[in-house]
């Protein structure tokens, strides 16, 4: 699928009060996460993506990982209603910039589900069920994405905290996962790259018209998507990953 669009939000000062269970030398720094992020933006706009940058929410220190609070499927905006109390906030936030969408839905009590767990692979939509996403919020999903032409299906979240923090989909039937998901029937069919257990953060590559975005630092997982023969892009985000964060976390990409 082919991106034109992104919707980010620049960090707030506050961001070192995010939920993370990383541990770090080096405390997170304001500075360089404002530097990475906007290189960040920078690098979806070189790849032709019109990218609106939202401002900072202190209130919310975790609140520049938009992708947990909506997912884009179709014409259709779904605004989620993140597992964490701390975050639920975050997805009222995000409401104004999904407006120009034809049909705006969102996930209602008792349903649980942060975009994070959601993972599209061409017409399907994968569903993580993890500490933040339940039974409930992903079969809402699964309604919407069953309107909007997707099939969808379940399957458990293994070790880490997002279903994207362990398995992302590149395009060319091609998937990049932690080990865990490496025998799981959905994926047997496709072409399975398997991170060094070492590498996992790695995972989080995102493949953004038809380039390869990946965390800096994990040179075994490079040398495998290289093999892919899609240009592959180094991302420095030290900072965003001592928040428990990714690349996919960063923006809505529709
Ligand atoms: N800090 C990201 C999250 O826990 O949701």
């Amino acid at each position: 699928m082919i991106f034109r669009t992104a919707i980010a939000r620049t960090p707030a000062s506050s961001f070192a009060q995010g939920i993370t269970g990383a541990t770090w030398v080096q405390p997170p720094d304001y500075t360089l996460i404002c530097r990475q992020h906007q290189a960040y933006v920078d690098t979806l706009r070189h790849l032709g993506l019109d990218v609106r940058v939202l401002d900072p929410e202190p209130e919310f220190p975790d609140s520049y990982f938009v992708e947990d609070t909506a997912v884009i499927l179709g014409d259709t905006a779904v605004i989620t209603r993140p597992g964490a109390a701390a975050r639920r906030g975050e997805a009222e936030k995000i409401i104004p910039a999904v407006k120009p969408f034809k049909h705006v839905t969102g996930i209602e009590p008792p349903g649980l589900l942060d975009g994070g767990d959601v993972m599209v692979a061409e017409r399907h939509v994968f569903i993580g069920l993890s500490q933040r996403t339940n039974a409930e919020g992903a079969r809402q999903l699964g309604q919407t994405a069953h309107r909007v032409g997707f099939t969808w299906s379940t399957l458990p979240v293994l070790k880490s905290l997002h279903l994207k923090s362990g398995i992302n989909y590149l395009g060319q039937n091609a998937f990049l996962m932690d080990d865990a998901y490496s025998q799981r029937p959905e994926f047997v069919g496709g072409n399975r790259i398997v991170v060094a257990p070492d590498e996992l953060p790695a995972a989080n590559t995102l493949a953004v018209n038809g380039t390869l975005l990946t965390p800096k630092g994990f040179p075994d997982t490079r040398k495998k998507l290289e093999t892919l023969g899609m240009p592959v892009l180094e991302m420095d985000i030290s900072e965003v990953m001592k928040m428990d964060g990714g690349l996919s976390c960063m923006s809505l990409r529709f």
